[in-house]
């Protein structure tokens, strides 16, 4: 059973801030577990696409997310049993998970599975709505930001890195309509949680970014 008393770090941020590299290399100095929400958004959003359901059928796709049958191991993210580690960080995946994140049916089905991942000794958990609504009584929550143009610099070479084609332009315009939709739904917005430490990471390396998360952890009294 998942216990309050375990810790949580939570790293909320825009699409490509670097949050997830900055969250798994904490967790991972840390020995704790790790949580990578956007890719349960993702995972739902590919089993939508797969199953053709209609972006208008709340119900479908809130039963969607609810039936999601995955597993992490390590790196790799499986749906059902076939690795889709690759085919979630599409950028036509991560654009359909943005557009069902925002139906709160969607959200709260995630709602539990989400809260399973609080297992000893600890946890870090990126996303949007980490410190806001999954775990607001986190010890330590960072809100990690970089500029549009690190961003776009920053996916393109991770999609190029896995294969895909992308270019510049493209990815800004993406990412930029990106945070507007998700900064400006009704449910579980993007926003800094109350408390939460701001880090600009666009001049700094995934490193010295880890560096002062863990110093904030280590000088915070971890819940
Ligand atoms: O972090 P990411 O780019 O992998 O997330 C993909 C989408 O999932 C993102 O655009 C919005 C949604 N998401 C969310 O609404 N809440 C979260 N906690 C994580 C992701």
């Amino acid at each position: 059973m998942p216990s309050p008393h375990i810790p949580v770090i939570t790293i909320d941020g825009p699409t490509a801030s670097g949050k997830g590299t900055v969250a798994q290399k904490v967790a991972q100095h840390l020995g704790f577990h790790y949580l990578d929400s956007g890719a349960l958004y993702r995972l739902t959003a590919l089993s939508v696409m797969r199953r053709a359901i209609p972006l208008d059928d709340e119900h479908a796709l809130a039963k969607a997310a609810e039936h999601l049958h995955c597993h992490f191991n390590g790196a790799h993210i499986f749906l059902a049993n076939e690795d889709v580690s690759n085919d979630i960080r599409a950028e036509a995946v991560g654009n359909l998970a943005s557009k069902i994140a925002a139906i709160p049916t969607v959200r709260q089905a995630l709602f539990g599975l989400q809260l399973s991942f609080r297992q000893h000794p600890g946890l870090v958990a990126d996303g949007r709505d980490m410190g806001t609504v999954i775990f607001p009584h986190a010890g330590l929550k960072v809100f990690l930001t970089a500029s549009v143009q690190a961003r776009a610099l920053r996916r393109h070479k991770q999609l190029i890195d896995k294969g895909f084609s992308a270019n510049m332009e493209d990815l800004s315009k993406d990412l930029t309509e990106r945070d507007a939709r998700d900064s400006n739904r009704s449910s579980a917005p993007l926003k800094a949680a109350e408390g939460a430490y701001l880090l600009d990471t666009s001049a700094m390396t995934a490193d010295q970014a880890v560096e002062q998360v863990l110093s904030w952890y280590a000088a915070a009294k971890p819940v």
